[in-house]
């Protein structure tokens, strides 16, 4: 690296999160200012949950150019927000936060783009009045379901909390037979859950028989390797999408807000796998 590098010239962004350390966004953006030659420096802030607001505003204040926000982190932030997109109003949560040139903060969403652009990137599938199953209804879940609803999806949802599964689609009870029975009739399964971060097996709460040609399954767990379930889903002739995709497009639609340029998915890509 340059000697003289930071200069008293070079911008910053980052993401902010508590812990954050296991955030792979630095690695991804830096990869990307380096392939665009911007001279712009991306940081991890590890902000505990009571300093959230005063962290973000001083950070803008800074100079910060922009942020992304994680766990968990993603709702109290909307309290610096002064504007939000209508992703962020359906969803209840901001991951990318923009500093507009009057000072105020912009919060989006970039979640349900970053889904939907690696689905189409990597198994195209006409969402519109088809059956969608997702298992799980934490904060990533919310964000694929307005995703799906965006594209007309008929989405069923089960999760361990039944509760939280009837606020995003017509709930399906969380055992392996309702489960199976509902991925049956689905052209896309989507695991939004943990589940399988890991470990070597495919959890006995993912379905597997009912995944055949006909159906993408969509893991949002992101490890180097392709997920138990991933791997045995393409063993029945599935499409699949990991994880990776979700994150690259979500990053990427967040830094064009940032720095207005063309995002280097390449670039980012390899960022990601190297790290
Ligand atoms: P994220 O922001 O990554 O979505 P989250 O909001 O904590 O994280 O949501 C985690 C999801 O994984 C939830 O659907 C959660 O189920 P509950 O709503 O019942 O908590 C699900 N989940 C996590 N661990 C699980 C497990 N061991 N078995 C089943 N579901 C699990």
């Amino acid at each position: 690296m340059d000697a003289a590098w930071p200069t008293s010239l070079t911008r910053f962004a980052g993401v902010i999160g508590w812990p954050v350390s296991h955030s792979l966004s630095p690695a991804m953006h830096n990869a990307a200012f380096r392939a665009l030659g911007l001279d712009w420096a991306y940081l991890a802030f590890p902000i505990e949950p009571r300093h959230v607001e005063e962290a973000v505003r001083g950070l803008f204040r800074a100079g910060c150019a922009g942020l992304n926000v994680t766990i968990p982190h993603k709702h109290a932030v909307l309290a610096c927000c002064d504007e939000v997109t209508p992703a962020v109003e359906a969803i209840g949560a901001a991951n990318t936060l923009v500093p507009l040139p009057d000072g105020r903060i912009r919060g989006d969403n970039t979640d349900a783009q970053g889904f939907l652009r690696a689905l189409d990137e990597a198994a195209p599938v006409d969402l519109a009045g088809a059956d969608v199953l997702m298992i799980g209804a934490g904060g990533a879940a919310r964000a694929i379901a307005f995703a799906l609803r965006g594209r007309g999806a008929r989405l069923r949802v089960a999760n361990r909390t039944p509760g939280k599964a009837g606020e995003l689609g017509e709930a399906v009870p969380f055992t392996p037979e309702a489960i199976a029975a509902a991925a049956a009739g689905a052209v896309l399964v989507v695991n939004a859950t943990s589940l399988g971060m890991g470990s070597d097996e495919v959890p006995a709460d993912l379905p597997v028989a009912p995944l055949g040609p006909g159906t993408v399954a969509y893991d949002i767990v992101y490890r180097r390797e392709p997920t138990p379930w991933l791997v045995a889903a393409a063993g029945q002739g599935a499409r699949t999408v990991d994880g990776l995709g979700m994150l690259l497009h979500q990053g990427a639609a967040a830094f064009a807000q940032w720095t207005g340029a063309d995002p280097p998915l390449g670039a980012m890509r390899a960022g990601l796998l190297a790290s």
